[in-house]
């Protein structure tokens, strides 16, 4: 049973996000909507989720130190990962001496934080189908790998990286050593090892939004939303849409693999689970324990969005996975490097029919961030697409 409280009272039922980006903020504002205290946690000062939480706390969350002094002092009955790079062998310790309960649990964000974990989890323990990879050290173990089967062509992405960073396409053995450099440079910790992936050469992509909450019997039960299909750019999200349609052969093997991934990882919560589809063959890409950029759709999709179903779920609430309409998603991104940016042309960008906006309301712009995105609602995904592209081109940032 749940028992909710008052928040700022003694009985209140508090969460800490770690990380508190976009994603963080709307989890933020779900919980907030239920009366839970929140604490959004963030490397810098007034982070998107920190303007909408109770408190706001700027610490290294990969500095063990810093995490478990956050967390003894706050105590929080949850502690939520919104991003990988956060010490999580320290959650492990500390949901291990039953300090806090981490979601979906500290195992599995320790799976995740890199892209070794989890690869080697779905691929050679619960033997689902990947690209051929392989894990180097340096440029000769990258050739080897390359020349030993992986072969041309490839994509080297460092181990510890997210949103493309680092990330590359090998076409032949003239770009070995650019895309190991540019791996090298864009890699979050610089340890120098990278994943060689075989190239997919998929019809499409989507995310399957995945939910383990707690049922009516009090046992685990796992929901689906409807498949969201995506376009990403150098490795980055630019555009997504539900629903996404596929034979139901593939929609079926795409749901088994999810359903082995987060059975594995286990604990309650939603995850977005990356499957790359061609005919009705369907590969593993990789999984977030938490909201994943491509389900920002379900903010004028589903009944409720994926940082809802977040919410009730981690709370042991009821959820509701399903879809109210078609609808799309655009990214806006900064454009300029500057601070304190300013928007212009937002009343265009909401005449556009159906159609809303989230600002993120980030501190700092830099070209490749993203800043915002624009949603469309309508009649099918098509019209939803080009609506939400509209709409995002209509948003024009600028330095103040
Ligand atoms: N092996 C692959 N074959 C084809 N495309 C790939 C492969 N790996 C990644 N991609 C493309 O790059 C995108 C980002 O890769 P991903 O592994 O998801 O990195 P990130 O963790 O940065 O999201 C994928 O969504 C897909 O479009
Ligand atoms: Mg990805």
């Amino acid at each position: 049973m749940t028992t909710l409280g008052t928040p700022l009272s003694h009985h209140a039922t508090k969460v800490m996000l770690l990380g508190s980006g976009e994603l963080g903020k709307e989890v933020l504002i779900a919980l907030q909507r239920l009366g839970v205290e929140t604490i959004a946690v963030d490397r810098y000062d007034n982070a998107p989720g920190q303007q909408v939480a109770h408190h706001a706390r700027t610490i290294t969350m990969s500095d063990p130190a810093q995490l478990k002094a956050l967390i003894e002092a706050e105590r929080p009955h949850l502690v939520v990962p919104e991003i990988e790079a956060i010490a999580t062998p320290m959650l492990e310790e500390l949901e291990a001496a039953g300090t806090v309960r981490v979601i979906p649990t500290a195992r599995a964000a320790r799976l995740t934080m890199d892209r070794e974990g989890i690869r080697v989890l779905a691929a050679e323990t619960l033997g689902l189908p990947t690209s051929p990879y392989k894990f180097c050290n340096s440029l000769e173990e990258l050739q080897a790998a390359i020349d030993a089967g992986i072969g041309y062509p490839c994509i080297v992405k460092p181990v510890m990286s997210s949103s493309g960073k680092g990330q590359s396409k090998i076409d032949g053995p003239a770009d070995v050593q650019k895309a190991w450099d540019y791996a090298m440079a864009g890699g979050r910790v610089s340890h120098g090892r990278v994943i060689v992936e075989g190239f997919i050469d998929f019809d499409y992509e989507i995310t399957q939004l995945t939910v383990r909450s707690v049922g009516a019997d009090g046992q685990i039960a796992t929901s689906f939303c409807d498949p969201i299909g995506h376009v990403q750019v150098s490795g980055d999200y630019v555009e997504s849409w539900q629903p996404h349609p596929m034979h139901p052969a593939a929609l079926e093997k795409s749901r088994q693999i999810a359903k082995a991934v987060t059975d594995n990882l286990g604990g309650q919560g939603l995850f977005g689970v990356e499957l790359f589809v061609k005919g009705e063959n369907v590969w593993f890409s990789e999984v977030s324990p938490r909201p994943h950029d491509t389900g920002l759709v379900t903010l004028c999709t589903q009944h409720q969005s994926e940082f809802e179903l977040h919410a009730r779920a981690i709370l042991g609430l009821p959820v509701d996975t399903s879809l109210r309409n078609p609808g799309a998603s655009a990214v806006i991104y900064g454009g300029v490097e500057a601070q304190g940016i300013v928007f212009d042309g937002v009343e265009d960008a909401l005449r556009v029919p159906g159609t809303d906006l989230r600002l993120f309301g980030k501190p700092e712009s830099f070209v490749k961030r993203r800043m915002g995105v624009a949603l469309a609602r309508a009649e099918n995904v098509d019209s939803a697409r080009a609506n939400a592209k509209l709409a995002a081109g209509k948003v024009r940032p600028r330095a103040a």
